[in-house]
C-alpha cells in the first residue's frame, strides 16, 4: 500500500516523458539521452531507443560512452532497445535523430495525438545543420562520434530551454 502511494505521488510529479530515437540505439539516442538528462530537472523522464532491435541489450558503442565520460555524462549501464507502439503513448516528446528514423517512428503512430509528440530533433531545436539530421558516426572513427556530441549538446540545450521555460510558465 505504501509503495502504492508512492508510486503514484512518483507518477504525479513526473513533468515530461522524452523519448530519444535512433537506428540501432547504441550510438547517438544513448548520447541524446544522457546529455538531455544532464540538463533536466528529475521530473522529466528522459529515456531512448532504436527503430531495429539488432542490438537489444547491448550497452552503447564504446566510442559514445568515451565520449560522453569526457564531458562527465556516464551512459555506460544504458541498455539498447527497441521503440514499441506504447512508447508512443507512454511519452510526451519523441525526437528522431534523422529523416529515416523520423519516418519510422511515424509508420507507428495510430492516431494524431501521437504523431504529434513525434519530431524531428533538429527541427525542434530550430538548429539548421546541414540536413537539419544528426549524422550516424557508426562507421567514422571517435571525432565523428565528437562532432555529434557537439551537436546533440547545443540541441538539447535548445530544447530544455524551451521545456524550462513552458515549465515555469505552467506553474
Ligand atoms: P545509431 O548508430 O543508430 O546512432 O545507434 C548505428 C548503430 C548500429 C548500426 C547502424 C547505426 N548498425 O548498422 O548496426
Amino acid at each position: 500500500m505504501f509503495e502504492e502511494i508512492l508510486l503514484i505521488k512518483f507518477l504525479n510529479d513526473i513533468e515530461m516523458k522524452i523519448l530519444m530515437v535512433c537506428l540501432g540505439n547504441i550510438c547517438r539516442s544513448p548520447l541524446a539521452e544522457g546529455i538531455m538528462r544532464s540538463k533536466l530537472p528529475e521530473d522529466f523522464i528522459v529515456d531512448s531507443a532504436g527503430t531495429i532491435d539488432m542490438h537489444q541489450g547491448s550497452n552503447p558503442d564504446k566510442r559514445s560512452v568515451k565520449t560522453a565520460a569526457k564531458y562527465g555524462i556516464d551512459i555506460s549501464k544504458q541498455l539498447s532497445r527497441p521503440i514499441t507502439t506504447e512508447d508512443l503513448n507512454q511519452f510526451d516528446k519523441i525526437y528522431c535523430m534523422d529523416l529515416s528514423n523520423l519516418k519510422n517512428v511515424i509508420s507507428l503512430a495510430q492516431n494524431e495525438d501521437q504523431r504529434s509528440k513525434i519530431s524531428l530533433l533538429m527541427e525542434a531545436a530550430d538548429l539548421n545543420h546541414a540536413s537539419g539530421e544528426v549524422p550516424d558516426p557508426y562507421w567514422d572513427g571517435i571525432d565523428g562520434f565528437e562532432k555529434v556530441y557537439h551537436q546533440l549538446d547545443e540541441a538539447c540545450e535548445k530544447i530544455a530551454e524551451k521545456l524550462l521555460i513552458s515549465k515555469a510558465q505552467n506553474s
